[in-house]
């Protein structure tokens, strides 16, 4: 069973105060409506404690109805890594997801394909979840290699991990083009694309494992888009940036994501 799955990620945006309330608004918002969809959030990591706080007053000791995700991590347990952040670090914030591969972090930190492979292998082995990003360039795309930049990307990220540790990975596919511009992907090609990677999936592990891994869309993604590409079958949420730092804005698409049905696996 694929239950949808929504991530807000918020990127180097909120202060110390806005991440707070933002995170208990949300958390607020969420648990009305209901376990139909997940949904995690991406603070900064200055903020993860404030948001984790946040997420915890406003759940009133009942169970979490967001979960607390980190932007990036390091795959080095601890030592002399100036500046970076361990993935016991982040637990210790009551992280329990990692986002790997952004595309920000593949084309304007420039990350390489075998970083990005040791942080998702990192998180998986600590026991956490992970949400690996993948998608083709603009120059990519009109070059017709989307399909190819996808599988490459897929193969070496999940390189070295297991089916049984494909039960904590989602797939998040941002085409780079749509990402932050207002340019969305069709609801066709958008579905061409995740049908693509479920079909890479299941040549890298097997028919089940393919069919029960979540795949999130994510460029662009907003209230008025999200019920066409949250309805195609192998659209399973979505990954959010703008839209995912206003209330009004980002609950509209777990809204949406709620209402489709869980898929079969
Ligand atoms: P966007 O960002 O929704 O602002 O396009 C998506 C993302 O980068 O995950």
């Amino acid at each position: 069973m694929r239950t949808p799955y929504v991530g807000g990620n918020w990127k180097m945006n909120t202060t110390r105060a806005s991440a707070a309330t933002l995170a208990r608004e949300l958390t607020r918002s969420v648990a009305r409506i209901g376990d139909a969809c997940e949904v995690v959030i991406f603070p900064p990591f200055p903020y993860l404690l404030a948001a984790a706080a946040s997420i915890g007053e406003a759940s009133e000791g009942n169970h979490w109805p967001i979960k607390l995700g980190a932007q990036d991590c390091y795959h080095e347990a601890s030592g002399a890594f100036t500046g970076e952040v361990s993935i016991a670090q982040l637990e210790d914030c009551e992280v329990s997801v990692i986002l790997t591969g952004h595309s920000e972090r593949r084309h304007v930190i420039g990350e390489t394909d075998g970083l990005i492979n040791q942080k998702t292998r990192a998180a998986l082995q600590a026991g956490l979840e992970c949400v690996l990003c993948i998608g083709e360039t603009l120059d990519q795309r009109q070059a017709g290699e989307t399909d190819a930049v996808n599988k490459r990307q897929l193969r070496a990220g999940l390189d070295g991990v297991s089916a049984d540790e494909m039960r904590r990975v989602t797939i998040a596919y941002e085409p780079v083009w749509a990402i932050g511009t207002g340019k969305v992907a069709t609801a066709e090609d958008a579905q061409t694309a995740h049908a693509r990677c479920r079909e890479v999936l299941a040549q890298m592990f097997d028919q089940p494992t393919a069919g029960s891994t979540r795949i999130m869309y994510g460029g662009s993604l907003k209230a008025a888009n999200a019920p066409e590409l949250l309805a195609q079958p192998d659209i399973d949420g979505g990954l959010v940036g703008g839209a995912s730092l206003t209330p009004a804005d980002f609950i509209p698409i777990v809204q949406a994501a709620a209402a489709r049905a869980h898929r079969p696996a």
